[in-house]
């Protein structure tokens, strides 16, 4: 039997070293000037786990930040836009409030509720997308034409995070194969890496060094073709907020959360392997492919049952986090436990 938590202890997905870190950043202090006082409280920087039991376990994400700016609405997709099989999840959804206030986006903040309070920093418009690397239609693409080229899908996914929580999450975006159709990838095209903004006056976090800036991910090209794999520009109906990695930002249902690359603005597609944000900072702990696997655990707590937000009791975590019949032939002839 596992002998590994099943809770991640306080540091959760930041490595042991980089969380002890942590510690003199708190004597620097103000890193963040508007949650200083907050600092202050000693709860800033401690994530999620440590924050709830300090606080008692409150309704996870229940320290909701006021809204930086009104979410807009996006127009409705039609009816019934990819509303099949493994693209709708009929599980309860996570409510609205728990998707924006319980968050991680260390560039704005290295608790649950920091990204949130933090948001109003990040500014959506203009915000242009490079779409460059082994591609026959290299393009500098501003985000209003990308959501003019394609038709917005909601799809309800299961969220897993490799802190062993899950959400339900409404998405509103279109599948990325889309995109990378329209940029033709050349013969020599094997990933696609993403980058979030680098701008550490718009996210604060990145003036410390808890990830080596800018946050990247990749994916193998045939799963950033899979139709499961999405870039959303919203959810629950309402554009994205900042929290959530707007204006654009990377979900891939069938791995753990931190390949959900945020606030993208560079899709490179490449002939070797991206060096990943985590599997740089942690390699022991976080792998290049991360899909979710119960049965192999993070070497500092369990992947076998996770705590999806709002319940109480923890379930059974699902290999490929419940899609695997739409996605293990990916991986067909691989060894998922060397390839984590
Ligand atoms: N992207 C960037 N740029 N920075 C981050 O810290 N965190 C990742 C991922 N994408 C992260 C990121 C992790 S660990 C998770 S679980 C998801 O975003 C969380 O997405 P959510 O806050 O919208 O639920």
């Amino acid at each position: 039997m596992s002998k590994v938590p099943k809770e991640p202890p306080a540091g959760e997905i930041t490595p042991e070293a980089l969380y002890l870190r942590r510690r003199e950043l708190l004597k620097n202090a103000a890193l963040f000037a508007g949650t200083a006082s907050a600092i202050g409280g000693g709860l800033v920087w401690l994530t999620g786990g440590a924050a709830r039991r300090a606080g008692g376990e409150a309704a996870p994400g229940g320290e909701a930040a006021p809204l930086a700016s009104a979410p807009a609405e996006l127009a409705a997709p039609p009816a019934g836009a990819g509303g099949r099989g493994a693209f709708v999840t009929d599980e309860a959804r996570t409510p609205y409030e728990d998707v924006i206030s319980y968050n991680n986006f260390y560039e704005l903040g290295l608790s649950k509720s920091e990204p949130a309070a933090n948001a109003g920093r990040l500014r959506l418009r203009p915000w242009t997308v490079a779409c460059e690397g082994e591609i026959k239609k290299p393009a500098v693409i501003d985000l209003d034409t990308l959501l003019a080229w394609f038709p917005l899908e909601e799809r309800v996914y299961r969220m897993r995070c490799v802190e062993a929580w899950s959400m339900v999450i409404p998405w509103l975006g279109f599948p990325l194969a889309a995109l990378l159709k329209r940029l033709e990838p050349t013969s020599r095209a094997r990933y696609v890496q993403f980058t979030t903004l680098l701008d550490p006056k718009q996210l604060p976090g990145q003036r410390s060094d808890v990830l080596d800036w800018p946050y990247v991910e990749g994916l193998r090209i045939d799963e950033a073709m899979h139709p499961l794999t999405m870039l959303a520009v919203g959810l629950y109906g309402k554009t994205l907020l900042g929290q959530n990695g707007a204006p654009i930002r990377l979900v891939v249902p069938w791995k753990y959360g931190f390949k959900g690359c945020k606030s993208i603005v560079n899709i490179k597609l490449t002939e070797q392997q991206p060096k990943t944000s985590w599997s740089q900072a942690a390699p022991d702990e976080y792998g290049f492919y991360a899909n979710v696997n119960p049965a192999v655990d993070h070497p500092r707590w369990s992947q076998a049952t996770e705590r999806r937000i709002g319940e109480l009791r923890r379930r059974p975590t699902l290999p490929f986090n419940g899609y695997a019949e739409e996605v293990a032939g990916l991986y067909s002839g691989m060894d998922l436990r060397e390839s984590f």
